[in-house]
């Protein structure tokens, strides 16, 4: 389904009714990568996957996709559906934008689950970083998409997951290099929301990769105890939906 948000296509998918969870997907990725969920969980909840800003089929807004403007744009998809409340579950991008939408609509979320996520600001070294990607993205976009994809599992997984990462590629080809640059803008420069995180009451969770290549299990353990959210470290890195698709099921029950 499509709606226009400051003029501008918003695509999203919602099956069936009950409870409503909303999950985003991460950087390069599309609400596809949760469709081996949705049929299962859309026999007890509203399930709603959105594409976030410059992936998928939703539009670029500008050059620059803060974490607030892609939480606005799910609040804008919320409204269309009249969704009041929703459990958040964010893949490692869609957990930034999951943070800014705690921290500018708290009173619509009932509970919170980040994936391979933090709500921590990037570092110094990390912005460098991102600023690298950039240049690159410019230059040759497909040869920095397959290069950021293949290394997000470990040399294991990526032999037991060869299929479902070409798909991913696939997919991720057919983002836009201002998509992707207007992204890594925005996750350049979101704030830190450890204690926006902190101080959320409900339901809420971070799980990690134990072998995660862009977030350290180590770095995370730290930020879960700074803000008081419970942890669940999984075996695999930074693709727990595909690595330990499990996982996903075990949470909704536990939200349930
Ligand atoms: C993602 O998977 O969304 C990104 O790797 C997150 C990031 O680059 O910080």
């Amino acid at each position: 389904m499509i709606i226009k948000y400051q003029g501008i296509k918003v695509y999203y998918t919602s099956a069936g009714i009950g409870k409503p969870i909303v999950f985003l997907h991460g950087f390069l990725e599309t609400g596809k990568i949760w469709e081996p969920f949705v049929d299962e969980l859309s026999l007890k909840r509203q399930v709603i996957c959105i594409d976030l800003p410059g992936h998928g089929r939703t539009g670029t807004f500008g050059e620059v996709h803060s974490m607030e403007l892609m939480a606005d744009v799910v609040n804008a998809v919320l409204e269309e559906l009249n969704v009041q409340k929703t459990t958040l579950v964010g893949h490692s991008m869609g957990g930034y934008v999951s943070m800014a939408f705690a921290e500018n609509y708290r009173e619509k979320i009932s509970g919170l689950v980040l994936m391979n996520s933090t709500p921590e600001a990037d570092s110094e070294e990390r912005k460098i970083t991102r600023d690298r990607a950039i240049n690159l993205v410019k230059r040759n976009k497909n040869a920095y998409i397959g290069m950021a994809i293949s290394n997000l599992v470990s040399p294991d997984n990526a032999i037991s997951f060869e299929k479902e990462i070409e798909e991913l590629k696939q997919e991720a080809f057919r983002i836009s290099a201002k998509g992707i640059v207007a992204a890594l803008h925005g996750m350049k420069i979101r704030t830190d929301r450890t204690k926006v995180l902190k101080e959320l009451t409900f339901y809420k969770i971070i799980i990690s990769g134990k072998n995660d290549p862009i977030l350290s299990s180590e770095s995370v353990k730290i930020v879960a105890n700074l803000s008081k959210c419970p942890l669940i470290l999984i075996e695999g890195g930074h693709l727990s939906y595909m690595e330990n698709s499990y996982v996903i099921r075990e949470i909704v029950h536990f939200i349930d």
